[in-house]
């Protein structure tokens, strides 16, 4: 097989969540708390992905060409830490795959053997990567996974034994905060083996400025994405969120370290989702809780990995020091 995709359904796996469902109780819980929030998880539909791929061209967001110019001047650092195995390289949150690519041309040039298992909870954003890892790579072995992270992973557990090579790209892992970073990488831990490979991305603490252009870029791309998120609650769960009287805005927020975004109501105004079969009242300036984005120092990189299992082979920064990817080995048995 070459360059296909699996939506995983609670046939595959008895716990897979319906997403809609999940969706929706998910929009009853965030819209009936005070202050109110909705998951950064649910940026994702087709429209949402089809606006992160602009995202990462625009020349505000730094962080796509920090990790682009990480990945071509340093892949052979990777490459030589798998050279003599084949190995499973699987990818949380894959998104386009572009960066990726990178990786995929190097070790197909070299000849490694090796699956590619790119694991994304939006079906939109497989699309577009299958058909640009098929027209690139045709000998590539891509196995797609449409599925929340950890339901993939357990997916791919299934089929057995075999060296992961692990990528949690981008700034994915900025999305939780501290406590929950920590259990999602630990859960990692878990599902991985004594020896596997994870390469997480961590966005630096850098110039306040450059990161609030970074999340309020000039075109609006941005803020398109954002209010997007009201536009699918809209368009799956039958809403009529008014996108014209709700405000985009992104900051830093220092004591928390870091960049958070909000959707603001312009005006008092009662929104209905048919789905919920529910009213949601908004005071005029009330904020919808959308996304956090994490910023890191290096001492807290090495916390992280400490305190979940892992031990730092290598941190591979760009020029600027904006961004490392960082490589860590998973350790299961004591010496
Ligand atoms: C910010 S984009 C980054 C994409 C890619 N890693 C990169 O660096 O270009 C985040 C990606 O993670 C996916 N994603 C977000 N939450 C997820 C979850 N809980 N399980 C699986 N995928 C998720 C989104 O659909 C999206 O494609």
């Amino acid at each position: 097989m070459s360059g296909n995709y699996k939506i995983l359904s609670p046939s595959d796996l008895e716990d897979v969540a319906d997403e809609k469902r999940s969706f929706a109780l998910d929009v009853l819980v965030g819209l009936s708390e005070i202050p109110k929030r909705l998951s950064s998880r649910y940026f994702y539909d087709d429209r949402g992905s089809e606006l992160f791929q602009k995202i990462m061209d625009l020349p505000e967001y730094y962080l796509t060409n920090c990790e682009f110019e990480i990945l071509n001047t340093q892949v052979e650092i990777i490459a030589d830490l798998v050279r003599t195995h084949s190995f499973n390289l699987v990818e949380l949150g894959a998104g386009d795959g572009r960066k990726t690519s990178i990786l995929l041309e190097y070790f197909l040039q070299k000849k490694y053997k090796f699956r590619y298992v790119p694991i994304d909870i939006s079906e939109g954003a497989m699309k577009i990567l299958t058909r640009n890892m098929n027209e690139k790579f045709p000998g590539l072995k891509c196995e797609g996974i449409v599925a929340e992270y950890f339901n993939g992973l357990k997916w791919l557990n299934k089929l057995g034994e075999g060296r992961n090579f692990v990528l949690f790209l981008g700034s994915n892992l900025g999305n939780f905060n501290k406590p929950q970073s920590r259990v999602f990488l630990r859960n990692l831990w878990n599902t991985l083996n004594d020896g596997d490979y994870l390469i997480t991305g961590f966005d630096l603490k850098k110039d306040i400025d450059l990161m609030r252009q970074a999340y309020n870029d000039k075109k609006g791309i941005t803020r398109a994405f954002n209010l997007n998120l009201l536009q699918r609650i809209n368009r799956e769960l039958g809403a009529n969120f008014d996108l014209d009287k709700f405000q985009h805005y992104s900051n830093y927020d220092v004591f928390t370290g870091a960049m958070e975004s909000y959707l603001v109501s312009l005006e008092k105004q009662t929104v209905f989702i048919r789905e919920l079969g529910q009213t949601f009242n908004f005071e005029p300036w009330e904020s919808i809780h959308t996304e956090y984005s994490y910023k890191y120092l290096e001492s807290d990189i090495v916390e992280l990995a400490e305190a979940t299992g892992y031990s730092i082979v290598q941190q591979l920064y760009d020029s600027r020091h904006y961004f490392v990817d960082s490589v860590w080995r998973v350790h299961k048995i004591e010496t």
